[in-house]
């Protein structure tokens, strides 16, 4: 009987456990269809704009539904290879700390962005190798 009752226990902290997961939507369909970006997102970003996207209030900017995202992909791109220090208005909010670089290659960038772009729920469309090429490098 008692070592049922500690089963239950594990099962019911097992469950706890799995809606902690329930934070980190990997059935998110952008997962799938955008694995590197994704995987980047995961080790690098979320620290700051959290595994939800929605960022942290006053200090890091929201990337879900972000106006100031949707409207320059491009500048995104250049953000996350050179890193960003001017203040800037998301969603109607103000946020001014500096985000240091977090990729080293046009590919990478690339990837992370078109997953930021498609995220939860974001229809941010996508941005090629191509169009972001001529970004310097500057660090
Ligand atoms: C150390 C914290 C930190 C990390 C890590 C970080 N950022 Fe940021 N991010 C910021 C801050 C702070 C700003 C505002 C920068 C400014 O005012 O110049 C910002 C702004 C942005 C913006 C433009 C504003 C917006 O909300 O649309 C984008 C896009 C962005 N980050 C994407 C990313 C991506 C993608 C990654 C991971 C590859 C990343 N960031 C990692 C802190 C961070």
């Amino acid at each position: 009987m008692k070592k049922y009752a500690i089963f239950l226990m594990i099962l019911a902290m097992a469950a706890i456990g799995n809606q902690g997961f329930a934070l980190t939507p990997d059935d998110d369909p952008a997962d799938a269809k955008f694995p590197n970006g994704a995987k980047i997102y995961k080790a690098k970003c979320v620290a700051c704009h959290q595994l939800t996207g929605l960022g942290i209030p006053n200090a890091f900017p929201p990337l879900k539904g972000s106006d100031y995202l949707m409207a320059d992909k491009k500048r995104a791109v250049r953000q996350v290879l050179n890193g960003s220090h001017e203040p800037m208005t998301v969603n109607g909010a103000v946020y001014n700390l500096p985000m240091p670089f977090q990729v080293d290659t046009h590919q990478d960038a690339v990837d992370v962005i078109n997953y930021v772009l498609n995220a939860w729920g974001n229809k941010g469309g996508t941005i090629t190798l191509e169009e972001v090429k001529d970004i310097k490098i500057v660090r």
